[in-house]
Order: C-alpha cells, then sequence, then structure tokens
C-alpha cells in the first residue's frame, strides 16, 4: 500500500515529461532599447530549456548584440536607427518636454502631445522599413520559410513583426504591455473607460465625473493617434506584402498568446481575455551582492540606510539647477545617497552622496540597507522595486511614467514629485515622508512584494510554459474570441437591440392600431344602440 503515492509519483513525473515539449525553432522579432533588455531574458529562458532561437537585429541596433550564446542573428542592413531610446535624440526630447511642462496650461498639454506623436511618427516611420527590407528580401523570406519555425515571438508596440509572422504563417506570441496605440488589453478585452484609466490621464481607477470626462478625451486622443500617427506606416508594409488586404491591428488581434508585462500588484484590476497571461516582474531575481567598494559605503550609512536614485539609461543629466536642488536635499539628510549622475558634478553635494556612473540596480535594491528607490518610474525598475520590497519616490518625465507611478501612490507604497516644480523643501519633505516608518510606505510595500512574490509559478516559468503550449499545438487558437473580426455595431449589439426594437415597434403600432378599432367599434354600437332607442 504504502508504494502507491511513491507509483502516483512516477506516473505524474512520466506524464510531465510527456508534456515537455521537443526542443523548437524560436523566431524572435525584438523591439530595440530597454523592450529588448527584458525580453533578452525570456530568449534565455528558452534557450535554457534546449529551443533554437533567431533573433532579428538591425545593423544599427545599439542594444542587440550580433553573437550571442543564446541565440543566432539575422542581421537587416538599414540606413537609419530608431530614435526612441537613442540617447542624443531622447535628451533633446526630454528637455524640450520639461520646458513646455515648465508652463503649465492647456497648449502646453497639446504641444506636448504634438511633440510626443511627431517623435513616435517619425519612429514608426524608421521601424516600419525594417519589417519592409526583411519583406522585401525574397531570399532571406525563402531561408525564413524553409527553416520551419515552430513560434514567432515579437513585441507589438512597433508592430512589424506581427505583419511579418502573418506572412510566414507562424502561430504568434505577443510579449507585450504596450502596443502602438496604447495599452495592449483595449485592442483584445473589454475596457470599460468609467474605471480604466487611459494612457497619459494620470487617473487611477477610481475617477469623479469630470475626470471621467477628461478619461474619454486622453482615449480620443489615442484614437487619433492610432490612425494618423503610429499605424499608416505598418498599414503601408501590410498592404504592399499582403495580398488579401488585411488590417495591421486585426494582425495584432490575431495572436495566439500574450504575455503580458503586468501583475495585478502593480496595475489596477480590469476585465481580461482567456488568452492573455499575465508575466509581469519576470525579469525579478535576487541581488547578487555588490561590488566591495560600493558595499563599504552602504555599510557605513548605519541605521538610517541608503537611498538610490536613478532615471534610467535615457536621462542622466537633468540640468545644473535641478541637480543642485536634489544634491542640497540629499545632503540635508542624515541617509546616504547612490545617485547615478553623469552631468557636472553638484557643488552642493555632501559627502553623504555617492555619484556613479552605473549601478547594478536590482542587487541594490535587493541589499537589506536599501530603504527607498528614487526612479522615473519606467517600468523595469518599479518591478524590481516590488520584487524587493523598496518604497518608491518617482520623477515622472515622459511616456507611461506618471501613470506607473499614480499605480503605486494610490497603493501607498510611494510619492510622485514633479520636476517643474521640485524645491529642496518639497523633496526633503517628500523624502522624510516615505522614509518615516510611521506612514507606513515601507510596510505596504512589503506586502505588496508578498502578494507579488505568492505565485505558483515564476513568471518566467510561467512565459516558457505557455511558449511551449503553443508550439506543442501549433497555435491556441481555442483561446482567441473572434470578437475583432466583428463590425462594431455587431460587438456592441447595436443592430441586435435595433432589431429588437424594431419588433417592439411593430408590436406597440399593432396594439395601438387594435385598441384604436375596438374602441372605434365600441363607440359606434353605442352610437347606433343609441339611434335605435331613440
Ligand atoms: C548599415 O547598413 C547600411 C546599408 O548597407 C549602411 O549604409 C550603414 O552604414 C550601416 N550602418 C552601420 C552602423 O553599420
Ligand atoms: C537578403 O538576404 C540574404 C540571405 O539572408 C542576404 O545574403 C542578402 O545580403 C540580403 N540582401 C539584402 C539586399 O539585404
Ligand atoms: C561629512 O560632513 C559632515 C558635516 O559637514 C561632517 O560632520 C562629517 O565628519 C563628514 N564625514 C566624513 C566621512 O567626511
Amino acid at each position: 500500500m504504502a508504494s502507491y503515492p511513491a507509483l502516483a509519483l512516477i506516473l505524474l513525473s512520466s506524464a510531465s515529461l510527456c508534456l515537455r515539449c521537443e526542443a523548437g525553432k524560436v523566431l524572435v522579432y525584438p523591439v530595440d532599447g530597454s523592450h529588448w533588455l527584458t525580453m533578452k531574458i525570456l530568449v534565455e529562458a528558452l534557450h535554457s530549456r534546449g529551443h533554437q532561437i533567431t533573433v532579428f537585429r538591425s545593423n544599427t541596433s545599439w542594444y542587440v548584440s550580433e553573437t550571442s550564446p543564446y541565440y543566432t542573428s539575422i542581421t537587416v542592413p538599414q540606413n537609419e536607427a530608431q530614435n526612441i531610446e537613442s540617447q542624443d535624440a531622447m535628451t533633446a526630447f526630454l528637455k524640450k518636454c520639461i520646458d513646455i511642462h515648465r508652463t503649465n496650461s492647456i497648449w502646453a498639454t497639446l504641444e506636448l502631445y504634438g511633440n510626443v506623436f511627431d517623435l513616435i511618427r517619425e519612429n514608426q516611420k524608421v521601424v516600419a522599413k525594417f519589417a519592409a527590407s526583411i519583406l522585401g528580401n525574397k531570399t532571406l523570406v525563402k531561408e525564413l520559410k524553409a527553416e520551419g519555425y515552430d513560434v514567432f515571438l515579437t513585441d507589438p508596440v512597433f508592430p512589424g513583426g506581427v505583419v511579418l509572422a502573418h506572412y510566414l504563417q507562424l502561430p504568434l506570441v505577443l510579449n507585450v504591455r504596450w502596443i502602438f496605440n496604447g495599452d495592449g488589453h483595449f485592442a483584445i478585452a473589454p475596457s470599460p473607460l468609467s474605471y480604466i484609466p487611459q494612457l497619459f490621464s494620470k487617473y487611477s481607477d477610481k475617477m469623479d465625473l469630470f475626470q471621467r470626462i477628461n478619461n474619454l478625451f486622453y482615449h480620443a486622443a489615442l484614437v487619433y493617434m492610432h490612425h494618423y500617427v503610429s499605424a499608416p506606416p505598418f498599414q503601408a508594409v501590410c498592404d504592399e506584402y499582403i495580398k488579401e488586404g488585411v488590417n495591421i491591428m486585426s494582425l495584432v488581434q490575431n495572436a495566439d498568446l500574450w504575455l503580458m508585462k503586468v501583475d495585478f500588484t502593480f496595475e489596477f484590476p480590469r476585465p481580461t481575455m482567456p488568452n492573455v497571461v499575465y508575466i509581469g516582474g519576470f525579469q525579478g531575481k535576487p541581488a547578487k551582492p555588490l561590488p566591495s567598494d560600493l558595499e563599504e559605503f552602504v555599510q557605513s550609512s548605519g541605521e538610517h540606510g541608503v537611498v538610490i536614485m536613478t532615471m534610467g539609461t535615457l536621462l542622466n543629466d537633468l540640468g545644473p539647477e535641478v541637480s543642485e536642488i536634489i544634491a542640497t536635499a540629499f545632503a540635508s539628510l542624515p541617509q546616504k545617497f547612490v545617485w547615478r549622475h553623469k552631468g557636472k558634478r553638484p557643488a552642493s553635494l555632501g559627502n553623504n552622496t555617492m555619484l556613479v556612473n552605473w549601478m547594478p540596480q536590482n542587487d541594490l535594491l535587493g541589499h537589506p540597507k536599501t530603504k527607498l528607490f528614487i526612479t522615473h518610474g519606467g517600468t523595469n525598475g518599479i518591478y524590481e522595486a516590488i520584487y524587493h520590497g523598496v518604497p518608491v519616490l518617482g520623477i515622472p518625465l515622459i511616456f507611461d511614467q506618471f501613470d506607473n507611478l499614480v499605480r503605486l501612490k494610490v497603493k501607498g507604497v510611494g510619492e510622485i514629485i514633479e520636476i517643474t516644480t521640485m524645491e529642496v523643501e518639497s523633496l526633503t519633505s517628500d523624502l522624510k515622508n516615505i522614509l518615516d516608518p510611521g506612514k507606513k510606505y515601507k510596510e505596504n510595500m512589503v506586502k505588496l512584494s508578498q502578494l507579488h512574490h505568492d505565485k505558483p509559478m515564476k513568471p518566467v516559468d510561467t512565459a516558457v510554459f505557455w511558449m511551449e503550449f503553443v508550439m506543442r499545438h501549433k497555435g491556441a487558437a481555442h483561446l482567441r474570441t473572434e470578437s475583432y473580426k466583428m463590425p462594431w455595431y455587431s460587438y456592441h449589439n447595436v443592430d441586435a437591440i435595433a432589431v429588437l426594437l424594431a419588433i417592439l415597434m411593430a408590436v406597440l403600432t399593432l396594439v395601438w392600431v387594435f385598441c384604436r378599432w375596438v374602441i372605434q367599434f365600441l363607440w359606434s354600437k353605442k352610437d347606433s344602440s343609441k339611434s335605435k332607442s331613440e
């Protein structure tokens, strides 16, 4: 009898062995920049499971290296590099945005939108050319078809890969949070604007009437962006290479699986779909020991602990004015500060602050002495902070950063300070506030972190499981709704309601006609009986 559990175990494990996938061939079409840095983690995980991976890259790429132990690359020659996340283009762009922000008016907001749209428009043109160069190379396309890939992995924020996947007829997996017109959920799942704040709105999921009205406007701006800014270059590629004539959005909606870079410890709860798998924070990993000089500095902080500050890879110099404000505020506090700063050394820098060109961010966040993380609000950093349970002070600059930080503020694990109105006093008091254990920021963040870790499987393993699922079953069409193939009036049942209304009207009309007839009949009878009796 005692051997039954053992037998069951053997049966179970052999069943799970059968489920294991034969090593597959994965074709990866990444988006350059920080998006690739996270997707690379997925590529490495797939490689460790024995899959063969091929990655497209442009010869102008900064991040996707040509040689790697994890993948083979296909380099496509391009004359231009994408501008989003190119150091020079972005630094200039951010400076402009900050200047516009200072003049806080409705025109400034419109100008800001205009600038963001220009940046995206230029970028999409360049990125769409990349897809066109691949599709236009007959030899390459033939080689790709002959190779017999099992699955196509791409990031649809620039949807060139989606067109190529359709062309090659491969099962499509998206590694996604944003698509080219905002949050990826909006493309496939019901997204009521009454409680889902739209990108750039800076709202939470609790909106008053005024905010809900504004939320509609923020939505309209993204609809505009979709039709006039970000979709046309890719639609042109579709029109050129896909004969049957398809809409670029429908190709995205047709994806087999959405590996969504979202975790509900961070995102507001919302409706979702069966082919959406949540892997937010899949880049999270335990901290490694710090380099000895940094460890010594961190240890020297004593009971006060350390605060670390970085504004991401894009902007390492906030300009002399802002840098002086930050340095002065830091110098006035008992904590030690590690600050990633590349500009001129501020005159007011205290001896409690260490300037660095680069920092092992994850290892610092995982260090027990780290008390607070000052960040621009990119999701990579935010998920690392949640992973390690470190509260956040956000200084948002562009794109989704403000919206990301709103999610932390609402959960009581962070605060937001605007760069345009930042003063020594406001920064100091915000820092003191978050560092104060009585204010519960740390406590709340530790709770959030526990929720984030409490999962049956690590997010990266979940991602690999579902990639292999798609490979085993050559897609996951049974999880995909057909809703996107419906015209809008059918989707919202306008036609069905119209038919029902028509029937109702007809019935009411009949009843009315009948009643009139009956009444007339009765009257006439009464009249005739009256006349008879007379
Ligand atoms: C990439 O290839 C294009 C076209 O062959 C060439 O003009 C350009 O100089 C190359 N760029 C780099 C950075 O190698
Ligand atoms: C087309 O692809 C082939 C095979 O990968 C490659 O050798 C060739 O250089 C490419 N041609 C152009 C114009 O990029
Ligand atoms: C740092 O500066 C403070 C105040 O100026 C001074 O009291 C302290 O000794 C200095 N510490 C070191 C390690 O230089």
